[in-house]
C-alpha cells in the first residue's frame, strides 16, 4: 500500500471553496424514473445471506439483459455479481494478475486499474489510445508484445475519462492477440447503454473470449446499490469468485432485490438515461460550444495534434485540452503541474472541480475531465463559469 493516496478525484472535491459546482464526480445526477421500479414486489426482502453467486432470480435476469444484447451463449453460469464492476475488477485481477506480471491498463484510463494492479504485485503498463480518445488496437497490440510477460489486458470503452469508443475491428484486433498470448482480456463496458446517437460495439459482439464488465451505477443511475457483473466463460470466472466470496461472501441482498426490479424496468430506465445524455451533450452545444472545438489536442509524448473527437457521444465525459492561450509555451503542458495548477485555478477562482487529466494517466498531461453526468442545472452553470476561459 506504500505510495497509495486518496483518490485525486476525492481530493479535488475535498478542497472546493464551498458555491464550486461540482464537475469532477462521474456519477449520474438524474433521478430513478420511479420510485417503483426499485421496490421489491412483495414488500419484503430475505436478508439471510443467500447463495455466494448471489439470488438466481437476480442472475436469470441478467443472463437474459446480456442475451437481448447479442451475448446469446451467456448462461447463468456465465455471469458473476459483485458489489459493483469495481469488486469485479478486484476479483478478477486478484484471480489473473500475477506478481510481476504487466497489467495493460489505457493511459488515460480509470483511476483504480493501476491501484488494482499493484495490489496484485504487477506492474501496470499503461497503453496509448487515439488522438480521438478511442481504441488504437495497433498500439496495444505492439505493447503486448513489447511485455512478453502480460497477464491481464483491460479495455474501457465507451471510455472513462475521454468517452472514446473501440470499433469492432479494432476490439477483434486486441481479442485475437490476447487469445493467441493467454492473456485475460478484460472489457470495461459500464458506460456502453449510455450512447447519445448509435450503441458503441462491445466486446461480445466479435468474440466470446474474456469478460465484459457492466454494472448498475451508470446507465441505471444507482451506484450507491454497488451492484455489478462480469459475463465470462464459467471455468475463467470460478477463480475470481472465490476471491468475490472472500471478500463480501455476496451482494448486499436488498440491492440485488433493487437491482432485479431495474433490470425488469430497463425498457423504461435506459431510454429515459439515453435522453439524460442527449441534454446533457446539448447543453455543451447551447452554452459552451468552443469546449468541444477547443482544436489542439495534446497527447503526451511531446505530440500536439489536432483534436479529432470522436463522432460518436456516449457516456458523460468531456475531455477538455487545456486552452490554447494558457501560455507562451505550449510545451509546458507536458509538465503535469501546469494541468493540475489550472484546475486548481478553475476550481478556485472559477468555482467549478474538473479533475486534471493527470489523475487518469501521465498522458493526461494537458487535459482535464468535465463530468457532464449531474444535475443538468449545475452543469449549465459550471459550463458559464468555464466558458470565458476557452476563447470562442
Ligand atoms: C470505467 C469504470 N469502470 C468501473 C467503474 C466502477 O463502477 P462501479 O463499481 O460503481 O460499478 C467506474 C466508476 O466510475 C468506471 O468509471
Amino acid at each position: 500500500m506504500a505510495g497509495q493516496g486518496l483518490s485525486p478525484i476525492r481530493r479535488m472535491s475535498l478542497g472546493a471553496p464551498p458555491d464550486a459546482i461540482n464537475l469532477g464526480l462521474g456519477e449520474p445526477g438524474w433521478p430513478l424514473p420511479t420510485g417503483q421500479a426499485v421496490r421489491p414486489d412483495e414488500g419484503s426482502v430475505d436478508l439471510s445471506y443467500g447463495p455466494n453467486t448471489s439470488d438466481p432470480a437476480l442472475v436469470d435476469a441478467i443472463a437474459g439483459y446480456a442475451q437481448a444484447r447479442g451475448a446469446d451463449t451467456v448462461g447463468p453460469d456465465g455471469v458473476m455479481v459483485t458489489a459493483g464492476s469495481q469488486a469485479a475488477l478486484f476479483a478478477l485481477f486478484q484471480a489473473y494478475a500475477e506478481p510481476g506480471s504487466a497489467v495493460l491498463v489505457p493511459d488515460p484510463g480509470f483511476v483504480a486499474y493501476p491501484t488494482l494492479a499493484r495490489l496484485c504485485g504487477a506492474t501496470p503498463v499503461g497503453y496509448p489510445l487515439a488522438a480521438s480518445g478511442d481504441l488504437d488496437a495497433e498500439a496495444l497490440v505492439a505493447l503486448l508484445g513489447e511485455q512478453p510477460h502480460t497477464s491481464i489486458v483491460v479495455l474501457n470503452h465507451p471510455a472513462n475519462p475521454t468517452g472514446g469508443l473501440a470499433s469492432a475491428q479494432a476490439l477483434s484486433r486486441v481479442a485475437e492477440a490476447c487469445a493467441e498470448r493467454g492473456v485475460l482480456l478484460v472489457s470495461d463496458e459500464v458506460y456502453a447503454e449510455l450512447w447519445a446517437d448509435r450503441r458503441p460495439a462491445s466486446l461480445r459482439d466479435v468474440s466470446a473470449a474474456g469478460v465484459v464488465l457492466s454494472s448498475m451505477s451508470k446507465a441505471f443511475a444507482a451506484p450507491g446499490l454497488r451492484i455489478g457483473w462480469a459475463l465470462g466463460d464459467p471455468e475463467m470466472l470460478a477463480s475470481a469468485r472465490l476471491v468475490h466470496n472472500a471478500m463480501t461472501t455476496a451482494p448486499s441482498r436488498l440491492s440485488q432485490a433493487a437491482a432485479l426490479g431495474l433490470l425488469g424496468a430497463a425498457g423504461d430506465v435506459l431510454p429515459a438515461a439515453r435522453e439524460q445524455i442527449r441534454v446533457r451533450w446539448g447543453t455543451v452545444d447551447r452554452v459552451a460550444p468552443q469546449l468541444l472545438t477547443s482544436g489542439h489536442s495534446f497527447l503526451g509524448d511531446g505530440h500536439h495534434i489536432p483534436m479529432s473527437r470522436t463522432a460518436t457521444r456516449a457516456g458523460f465525459y468531456l475531455w477538455l485540452a487545456l486552452p490554447h492561450d494558457l501560455d507562451d509555451d505550449s510545451t509546458s503542458r507536458d509538465d503535469p503541474a501546469v494541468t493540475e495548477a489550472f484546475a486548481l485555478r478553475l476550481r478556485d477562482e472559477a468555482g467549478v472541480t474538473t479533475i486534471p487529466g493527470t489523475a487518469f494517466g501521465p498522458r493526461g498531461a494537458g487535459f482535464l475531465r468535465v463530468s457532464l453526468g449531474g444535475p443538468v442545472d449545475a452543469l449549465e452553470e459550471g459550463l458559464r463559469r468555464l466558458a470565458p476561459w476557452w476563447k470562442a
